[in-house]
């Protein structure tokens, strides 16, 4: 699949995917001289070491070895493999890939777009049956619960009549396909053969993505739970399942408005009602993550969108658990995450229309930061009048302190502890410490130069002779490609075999490209490598090769790379000499000539 798309079209899509805007997509980035500067998407940081050059169209963390074109960003971004990403770049550039899509492929986004379709109008339909004289009791509930009008329609909510299939005979009288319908998840097959609506006698919440499109729905009973005829409970809410537009995982609620309130930090609840009662009171950058546990994929949109997540869940055991994990999952991304807690057991919908905004308001200015909430957990779970008690909240304290990667804040949460615990600053200090192992620093220095997918051969290169030569050859490629003219200079020197065996593949598409006269560039280079080369590659193009002259940090490179192969010779040579084991007539003299020889051309370089 990977050779079905041709060099000439891959770096097409490159050069039509700025970097700059593909990764501003994800990291804000600011201006600092040739480079930009963001907070790395790979590695928890507080301060910026991920740089992006847009002169090279290349990416590097400084804090965590990361690097790449543009390819490799959505590769680690999206953890996709070379082709997906190769596949996700064309179609933001709307570059079509030749080879066609398959039969298959041509399927699913034919049925992606109907389904795209179908839930428009099915939006359409649920908010005309609320509208209609049918919906009247959807609409005193809403009424009920203190929802306006203008937020049932900001919100598109609807309502589905108890009938068994009036959705679906509605969408096949629009003229959408059985199988379409089925794929939207709008409707469940029932024994006999045919379909029934999957939302009935429910008040409708659509679901938007980013950008506003429709991509699922939610749907609440309007009465406590209720058991129906055959003896089933009927759930609270029902949702959209998965389909081939709505990914629970990667969603979340309300964010299409929220994303644009303006504010530095969003707010992330846990259902409908609590989301749509804070817009309607002015909060208007609350996201709900729809009951299900927060996953990675949310936390990174979140983290695109807002410096700070205020966490605000349920007060219930299930909540306080989600909270952990959410704080958890979303500080380990790099995010600046805060609790907010609602007294009294309430939501916060049920806080919000009993006490208004400006009490909201006064609960967010007091959210805790992750040590104060977590530190507020332990409190709450060990009893401190004992002393044993007294000893383990020190140690699981320290354990929340260690993760604390910035030193002054570190610092002034002992202070605070000992103040509020009565237990000596030296002792926590002492704990933390314990606890905080030196910074690694022995970098991995690792590298692959096989196909599109995989990153085989990985060899180290820390030390040997031989694995410097491998380093300078691909400091040379890196050279010739981002001053193709040095080429002319060196050409007669070189050919495949001067390279090592690793770094053949590459070198073969350098020197074809150079010899044909077609020109590369160094972020091009990158379009054949996988992403741990792709680490290594950059670091080199972005620390090591930045010479006034090219030309002669050229000539210097074959010049390092003869010394280093006549020194290896040369270690040979003397090796062999030394052990007793040269018996063979003339031999001897041979070596002696040849170091001789090795010694002089050293001499020479
Ligand atoms: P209200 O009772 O309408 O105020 O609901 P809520 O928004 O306070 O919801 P709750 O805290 O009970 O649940 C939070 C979210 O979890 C809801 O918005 C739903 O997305 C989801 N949820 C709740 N109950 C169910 C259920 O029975 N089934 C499913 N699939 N999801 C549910
Ligand atoms: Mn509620």
């Amino acid at each position: 699949m990977a050779m079905l798309i041709p060099d000439e079209l891959i770096e097409e899509i490159r050069i039509n995917n700025d970097i700059v805007d593909v990764i501003s997509e994800y990291v804000k980035l600011e201006r600092k001289g040739q480079y930009m500067f963001g907070l790395c998407p790979f590695h928890k940081e507080k301060t910026p070491s991920f740089s992006v050059t847009p002169s090279r169209q290349m990416f590097r963390c400084f804090g965590c070895d990361k690097g790449g074109n543009v390819f490799h960003f959505i590769m680690n971004m999206e953890n996709l493999d070379f082709i997906e990403a190769v596949r996700l770049l064309a179609d933001r550039a709307r570059i079509q890939l030749p080879e066609g899509e398959s039969e298959e492929e041509k399927k699913v986004t034919f049925i992606k777009q109907e389904i795209m379709k179908i839930n428009v109008e099915t939006a359409r339909f649920f908010h005309n049956q609320l509208n209609s004289t049918k919906g009247e009791k959807a609409r005193n509930y809403l009424k009920e619960r203190k929802i306006a009008e203008n937020t049932i329609r900001k919100f598109g909510m609807g309502y589905s009549t108890e009938e068994w299939d009036s959705l679906y005979k509605f969408l096949l009288s629009k003229g959408f396909n059985e199988e379409a319908i089925k794929e939207s998840g709008l409707i469940i097959p029932n024994k006999s053969g045919g379909y029934f609506d999957r939302f009935r006698g429910r008040v409708i919440f659509p679901i938007f993505d980013l950008r506003g499109n429709v991509i699922g729905f939610g749907g609440r009973i309007m009465t406590a739970a209720k058991t129906n005829s055959s003896g089933y409970q009927d759930p609270k809410y029902m949702n959209s399942p998965e389909t081939l537009v709505y990914n629970k995982g990667k969603t979340l609620y309300a964010l299409n408005y929220a994303k644009n309130s303006g504010e530095k930090s969003l707010i992330i609840v846990e259902g409908y009602m609590d989301v749509i009662s804070l817009h309607q009171s002015g909060i208007i950058n609350a996201v709900a993550s729809l009951g299900t546990a927060l996953t990675e994929s949310q936390g990174r949109v979140l983290k695109k969108y807002a410096e700070e997540i205020i966490i605000c869940y349920d007060a219930d055991l299930a909540g306080q658990a989600a909270t952990m994990r959410g704080l958890d999952l979303l500080s380990d991304i790099g995010c600046n995450v805060k609790v907010l807690s609602i007294p009294d057991g309430k939501d916060p919908d049920e806080f919000i229309k009993k006490n208004g905004q400006a009490a909201f308001g006064n609960l967010l200015s007091g959210a805790l930061s992750l040590i104060e909430y977590k530190i507020k957990v332990l409190k709450s779970e060990i009893d401190l009048t004992t002393t044993e008690g007294k000893i383990k909240f020190l140690n699981k304290t320290a354990d929340v302190l260690t993760k604390v990667d910035n030193r002054l804040e570190r610092e002034m949460n002992i202070k605070k502890l000992a103040k509020d615990y009565d237990i000596s600053e030296e002792a926590i200090y002492t704990e933390v410490m314990k606890r905080t192992k030196p910074k690694n620093i022995i970098k991995k220095n690792v590298i692959d130069i096989q196909n599109y997918k995989t990153n085989k051969g990985i060899i180290n290169l820390n030390g040997n002779e031989e694995s410097k030569l491998i380093h300078l050859e691909r400091m040379l490629l890196v050279f010739l490609c981002m001053d193709n003219s040095v080429y002319r200079f060196i050409k007669e020197k070189i050919n495949l075999d001067y390279f090592h065996e690793e770094n053949r593949q590459i070198a073969s598409i350098v020197l074809d490209k150079l010899d044909n006269n077609k020109g590369i560039v160094a972020a091009e280079l990158l379009n054949v490598i996988g992403t741990e080369a792709a680490n290594e590659y950059a670091r080199i193009i972005q620390d090591e090769c930045n010479f006034e002259d090219n030309k002669k940090a050229v000539l210097d490179i074959l010049k390092k790379i003869e010394l280093s192969k006549l020194e290896k010779r040369q270690k040979e040579i003397l090796e062999m000499l030394s052990s007793k084991n040269v018996v063979i007539e003339g031999v001897v003299e041979k070596l002696k000539a040849e170091l001789k020889m090795i010694l002089q051309k050293k001499k020479g370089l």
